[in-house]
């Protein structure tokens, strides 16, 4: 955890001049010459033969010349299982299981790019043991809503902590030899009418919030693809979006590889020109129509050009795997689990306790597990994204793993499962307990000396293609804690989810309160070693877990859902910068996340100059246990010509400290990271005067003040 990430001074760079070509340099611009003379040899019906999904997950290269095909790895939390060529049905092959990865929101619950590196890594070391070239992934976009139904798979509602996050989950993929594919370029924030939403928003929310966390994986990491959205965006779908594909992605960012569409995403063969370089999977538009398209002249020949070279850039960029060495291992490797587990552990975050955590085993050495989700399988569910995974250790397997010699466990589901056929059968989550099993849950409850009690979601409520109608907690769950918090006072609830959920209630009837995620592999061990406290927790929300959900920004101003048009009229107050604005209490703060040991802040120095601000603290452990903070730095602009956030996210770090342990922490705020977007002139711009500047455990736990002059 002491490697340090080599942010590379490109931001600097690119944000100075707005509106100009990048100058940034791109590993996949080494090969221009030979490029040249292998387009030189190719036939147009070669070019075009590129430009299309050849089979669901493959795109063609060109044989005859030694151009292999482009092989994509559905993602972006493990490689998924081998299908036949050309449909969704799994092969079933020995050797495809995977490693299953902590899925987005929990990786963004490390707050940790040093991690999402090793992430990275660990995805495509698997790839390429499956002969892949490109991972479907990280998925990027900003979560908006809270019920959105890909929450779980984005990482977090702060543009700074994603792109973060995804700079180190790109670098870590490629410099172990797999491209990443960035997604869904851009602004789809809701799966509700996905396919045909016109997204309104304004330039100023669209720079500063949404497209970020893409800017800085392209320019930080050099991303070397991207896909473009299912949606559209101020009337244009995404795969044929120009402005966003060639003026803003390439044009201003210097993005030099290459754009996939989203499965089913392509609408036209002018999509070449606006910038699309594969239509996936098949060739409806860029197949045989692009050819008479461009033999007509309705569509140019420089672009297929220009869209065929950015597809070797990145084929001659990242190596192929030759057939007969592919898939010849098994894919989920020990170094690939190793990295679950890491991730997973940090990812786990207490949100409260009244110190029934960590468990003391001697005084309670009967323990009743209660709910479905403490055995749930959590690898795949409901629609798109999944991993066949080698194992998955559930909570209740990781728990009796650890304890099983020091105290008696005994376990009851409390509700009842939702499946894919309550999906099918659109019945809603939200529903009643069944009598006979919360009648067992109260008895064994009754009968034991504490309660753990697994509350959330799961995969098949949690998915691609639809957005949960609500927040509440499903099957039943609140009537359950409230029966068995009534005889078992010693409740520690588990809230396994993806995304925000009501926790009202759970906070009220629970002592200690967890959230364990959809979290991989090795979740359940990783649980396991936070609640029996051989590790401190130190995972911090991503978003903000608000009291309802009409408090938050798009339900509280009515504009979602919307089918047609979506309007997101909350503008840059998304997630925590709209309760600010609002001054509106919330259930826990972005940020938030408590350790069972306790840390000091103090010293607190700021001084600024042309380049940034540098500052720096003192932080000490002063509990009794080796522990992890994760310290966070917010910027406010109380000067500002423009509407401000109350504070803005704009630093943080991890800190390890044994008990006891001071540490001096020094951290520099890049002056270019204070930008806004001037929506007057279309351009990013730094306004001089005062920064006040918050350093502390969470966005609404702020520690140190200190103010300072930027010119
Ligand atoms: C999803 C993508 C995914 C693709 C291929 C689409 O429905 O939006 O994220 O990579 O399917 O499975």
């Amino acid at each position: 955890m002491t490697r340090k990430l080599l942010y590379l001074p490109v931001l600097v760079l690119a944000v100075a001049g707005c509106n100009c070509e990048s100058a940034r340099k791109s590993a996949l611009t080494a090969h221009e010459k030979e490029i040249d003379s292998i387009m030189a040899e190719m036939t147009l019906e070669e070019k075009v033969a590129m430009l299309h999904g050849k089979h669901m997950f493959s795109s063609a290269g060109v044989k005859r010349l030694g151009i292999a095909d482009i092989e994509y790895a559905d993602g972006p939390f493990g490689i998924r299982e081998e299908l036949e060529p050309d449909s969704w049905t799994p092969l079933h092959m020995e050797t495809d299981s995977a490693t299953f990865f902590p899925t987005g929101s929990a990786l963004a619950a490390t707050w940790s790019p040093e991690l999402a590196r090793e992430y990275g890594k660990g995805m495509a070391i698997e790839a390429r043991l499956r002969g892949k070239d490109m991972i479907l992934g990280p998925a990027i976009n900003i979560q908006r809503i809270p019920t959105g139904g890909r929450t779980y798979e984005y990482l977090s509602e702060d543009p700074y902590l994603s792109g973060l996050l995804a700079v180190g989950y790109t670098l870590g993929a490629q410099e172990n030899g797999a491209a990443v594919c960035l997604k869904h370029y851009a602004l789809n924030n809701q799966e509700t009418a996905r396919g045909i939403v016109d997204v309104k928003v304004s330039e100023r929310a669209m720079r500063e919030i949404y497209l970020t966390p893409f800017e800085m994986a392209v320019k930080q990491a050099d991303a070397w693809g991207v896909m473009a959205a299912y949606n559209k965006v101020e009337g244009k779908w995404c795969s044929e979006n120009s402005v966003l594909l060639n003026d803003i992605l390439r044009g201003e960012w210097g993005f030099k590889g290459m754009v996939i569409s989203d499965w089913g995403g392509t609408h036209s063969t002018g999509a070449v020109e606006a910038g699309l370089n594969v239509e996936m999977p098949g060739g409806a538009f860029l197949g045989d129509s692009l050819l008479v398209a461009v033999k007509d002249g309705r569509v140019s020949e420089e672009a297929v050009d220009e869209r065929v070279r950015e597809i070797l850039r990145v084929r001659m960029t990242v190596k192929p795997v030759p057939e007969e060495m592919a898939n010849k291992t098994m894919t989920s490797q020990p170094n690939a689990q190793k990295i679950a587990y890491d991730v997973a552990l940090r990812s786990v975050v207490l949100l409260k306790n009244s110190g029934l955590l960590p468990l003391d085993l001697q005084k309670y050495g009967k323990i009743a597990v209660i709910g479905d989700n403490a055995v749930c399988p959590q690898a795949t569910g409901g629609f798109g994204a999944g991993v066949k995974a080698l194992y998955e250790i559930n909570p209740l397997r990781g728990l009796m793993s650890r304890i099983y010699d020091k105290a008696e466990v005994e376990y009851v589901p409390g509700y009842r499962r939702y499946g894919p056929m309550d999906r099918f059968m659109r019945k809603s989550p939200v529903c009643d307990p069944d009598p006979e099993m919360l009648a067992e849950a109260v008895r064994l409850a009754e009968a034991s000396d504490l309660v753990i009690f697994f509350a959330g979601e799961n995969r098949e409520i949690e998915t691609e293609s639809s957005d949960r109608k609500s927040m509440t907690l499903p099957l039943g769950q609140d009537e359950i804690l409230r029966a068995v918090s009534e005889v078992n006072p010693n409740v520690v609830t588990v809230v396994v989810v993806g995304a925000p959920v009501d926790l009202r209630n759970v906070e009220k009837l629970s002592s200690a309160v967890v959230v364990s995620w959809y979290n991989g592999s090795e979740g359940g061990n990783a649980l396991a070693d936070i609640l029996t406290g051989k590790v401190s927790p130190s995972g911090k929300l991503p978003f903000t877990i608000p009291e309802k959900l009409e408090d938050s920004p798009a339900f509280s101003l009515g504009v979602f859902p919307r089918y047609d048009e979506a309007p997101y009229s909350e503008g840059i107050f998304v997630g925590y910068r709209w309760y600010d604005k609002k001054n509106l209490p919330v259930m826990y703060p972005f940020g938030h996340g408590l350790s069972y040991s306790s840390f000091e802040y103090s010293d607190i120095s700021v001084r600024s100059s042309g380049k940034g601000i540098k500052l720096s603290f003192q932080i000490q452990n002063t509990g009794d246990m080796a522990a992890e903070e994760v310290a966070q730095v917010y910027v406010e602009r109380p000067e500002s010509m423009q509407e401000m956030s109350v504070r803005e996210l704009k630093g943080f770090e991890r800190i390890s400290l044994a008990p006891g342990e001071s540490r001096k922490v020094e951290m520099f705020i890049d002056r270019e990271s204070l930008r806004v977007w001037d929506s007057v002139h279309s351009c990013w711009t730094v306004e001089p005067g005062r920064v006040n500047i918050g350093i502390g455990s969470s966005s609404r736990d702020i520690r140190l003040n200190a103010t300072t002059t930027i010119k």
